[in-house]
């Protein structure tokens, strides 16, 4: 099996003010002496900073992520931030392509392209999104759906490899089923690790084999403490994106735990 070092991370959406979003992350930092696994936070662009504070403070064993990220580094674009600005503060992550923002704000596969390019300029990993509707996934459609989302938002990224294979990046690729996400309706494990396998032969194909064993696939979609260790059982789950349960800091945390006694001796 392939050395993967497993990551949870939290998507806290538009949840949490800033001072909300600063408590929350001095109760994570506590309990993350506890954790063994690589976990990732991501609030709010207003609460990036305060958050960063209170992990270097700390000395926390956590790390940063952003939810969006613009595809340009300056200029005339109100409203957006940049990666350049997303590294400085400084971000590790940064959620692209999730289906809320692909669906509520009309995000194309062309924009998503762009921003996974303006954050392996800045050396942030990206943490692309991709996951099929409900009709897809009853009519047996999971996998070919999600695999032509990766190759429209790694083409881009996989022509410019093919011409210098020593480029580096850091890509993280999450599962997210559309009718799984914040619904309790949560996808079998084995459903899960099938399309997950799918995305890795389609790294594979993409890229190479090397980079596609080495990228973590993350399962995401009504991930609890009660029901995450199921999905990092299987072979082709690195870990989790987590939604609604990635607001409270003891869920969160479970999850973390149940993550690093998953993988250990995997990673
Ligand atoms: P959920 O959200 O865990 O609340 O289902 C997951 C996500 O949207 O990233």
């Amino acid at each position: 099996m392939a050395q993967r070092k497993s990551l949870v991370a939290g998507n806290w959406k538009m949840n949490k003010d800033y001072a909300q979003a600063v408590a929350l992350a001095q109760e994570l930092s506590y309990k993350s002496e506890a954790w063994n696994c690589e976990a990732c936070i991501c609030p709010t662009h207003l609460a990036l900073k305060g958050v960063a504070n209170v992990i270097s403070f700390d000395k926390a064993a956590i790390s940063l992520g952003a939810q969006n990220v613009s595809a340009y580094d300056d200029g005339a674009y109100t409203g957006e931030i940049s990666a350049r600005m997303l590294k400085a503060v400084p971000c590790q992550y940064c959620i692209v392509g999730h289906s809320e923002r692909r669906q509520l704000l009309l995000e194309t596969d062309q924009q998503i392209a762009d921003k996974i390019s303006a954050l392996i300029t800045h050396e942030i990993s990206p943490i692309l999104c991709c996951g099929e509707p409900e009709v897809v996934y009853q009519a047996g459609g999971s996998e070919d759906f999600v695999e032509q989302q990766i190759k429209a938002a790694l083409e881009s990224l996989s022509s410019d490899y093919a011409k210098d294979s020593s480029l580096k990046f850091d890509l993280v690729v999450a599962y997210e089923p559309i009718w799984a996400i914040g619904s309790n309706q949560v996808a079998s494990p084995e459903h899960a690790n099938k399309v997950c396998q799918r995305i890795r032969e389609s790294l594979a194909e993409l890229f190479d084999e090397d980079l596609a064993q080495k990228t973590r696939i993350l399962y995401g979609g009504s991930v609890k403490a009660a029901n995450s260790a199921l999905f990092f059982e299987q072979e082709h789950i690195d870990g989790a994106l987590v939604g609604g349960a990635s607001l409270d800091a003891q869920e969160f945390s479970d999850i973390v735990v149940a993550a690093a006694k998953s993988y250990s001796g995997r990673d």
